[in-house]
C-alpha cells in the first residue's frame, strides 16, 4: 500500500531537504489537465474517444497517414489555444530555489517550457516538432498547427509527428533513468503510471529516495519503495509543495 498523506508537511519534515539536493519531477497528462488538455484514460479522455491503435502507432501511420496527421493537427491546434497553469508556474518557482530541479515529462505539449521551466526532458516526443521519415530522422519545428501529406524534409522524405508511438523505442529513456536513479526526491504528478517503460522509472530510485505522487486518484503503481500519495490536483499539490520548500 502506498502511504496516503493528508498534509504535505508530513513528508517534507521527514525528508532531508537543502537547496543542493536533486529533485526530479515526473509529469503526465494530469499536469496539463487544468490548462484544458484532456488526459488519456480519464472519463472523456482521448483514448475513450479514439482508438489508440488507429492514431498512435507505426501501423496506423502506414495504414492511414492522413488520419494520423489530422489527429495530431487537432492536438496541436488545441495546444496553441491553451496556457500553462498554476501547477506549471509552481514548478518554475521551485526551480529558483533548487537549480538542479529536472522535469521529465510524458507530455508532448510545451507547457512546461512556456511556463519558463529550464530543464525539461520529453519522453514521448513533442507535438510542436516534426521528424523526417528518412534515415537521418532529423527534427524540425512546426510553424503553426498543420503538418500535411506532402510536407517533406529538405531531402524529400515525408515529415511525421515527432511523437513516440506505441511499440516504438523511447530514445530519452536512458537519460531519464540516469536522472531518476541519482535523485534525492522524486515527485510524480498527474500520471496513471500505466504506460511502460515510462512507469518503470519509479523502480530505479535509490532506497533512500522518497517518492511523492500528486494525483486526485491513486495511481495503480505499487512498489516496495517509499511511496507517498497526496490526493490533489496538480495546481493545489504543487503550489502547496512550493510554499513548503521555499518558505
Ligand atoms: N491534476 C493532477 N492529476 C490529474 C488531474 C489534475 N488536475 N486530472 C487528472 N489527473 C490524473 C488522473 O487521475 C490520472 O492518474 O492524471 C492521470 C492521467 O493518466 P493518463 O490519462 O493515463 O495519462 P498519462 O499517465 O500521462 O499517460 C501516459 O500514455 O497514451 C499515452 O503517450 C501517452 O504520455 C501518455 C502516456
Amino acid at each position: 500500500m502506498n502511504r496516503r498523506l493528508n498534509n504535505l508537511s508530513e513528508l517534507i519534515n521527514r525528508s532531508a531537504i537543502n537547496h543542493e539536493i536533486s529533485i526530479v519531477v515526473f509529469t503526465g497528462a494530469g499536469m496539463s489537465a487544468e490548462s484544458g488538455i484532456s488526459t488519456f484514460r480519464d472519463q472523456n479522455g482521448l483514448w475513450e474517444n479514439h482508438k489508440l491503435e488507429e492514431v498512435a502507432s507505426i501501423e496506423a501511420w502506414h495504414r492511414n497517414r492522413a488520419l494520423v496527421l489530422d489527429f495530431y493537427n487537432q492536438r496541436r491546434r488545441q495546444l496553441l489555444q491553451v496556457k500553462p497553469n498554476k501547477g506549471h508556474e509552481a514548478l518554475v518557482e521551485m526551480e529558483k530555489g533548487f537549480p538542479n530541479l529536472q522535469v521529465i515529462t510524458q507530455n508532448v505539449d510545451d507547457l512546461h517550457e512556456r511556463a519558463g521551466q529550464t530543464n525539461v526532458l520529453h519522453l514521448h516526443g513533442q507535438l510542436r516538432t516534426s521528424r523526417s521519415t528518412g534515415p537521418g530522422e532529423e527534427v524540425y519545428d512546426i510553424d503553426g498547427s498543420e503538418l500535411t501529406l506532402g510536407d517533406t524534409c529538405p531531402n524529400g522524405f515525408q515529415l511525421r509527428p515527432n511523437i513516440v508511438w506505441f511499440g516504438e523505442m523511447v530514445p530519452a529513456f536512458e537519460e531519464a533513468l540516469s536522472l531518476v536513479s541519482q535523485c534525492d526526491l522524486l515527485i510524480v504528478v498527474g500520471t496513471s503510471l500505466s504506460v511502460y517503460p515510462a512507469a518503470s522509472l519509479l523502480d530505479y530510485v535509490s532506497a533512500q529516495t522518497n517518492i511523492l505522487l500528486i494525483d486526485p486518484n491513486e495511481p495503480s503503481f505499487r512498489g516496495s519503495k517509499r511511496i507517498y500519495h497526496f490526493p490533489a490536483k496538480a495546481s493545489r499539490g504543487l503550489m502547496e509543495l512550493a510554499r513548503l520548500l521555499m518558505p
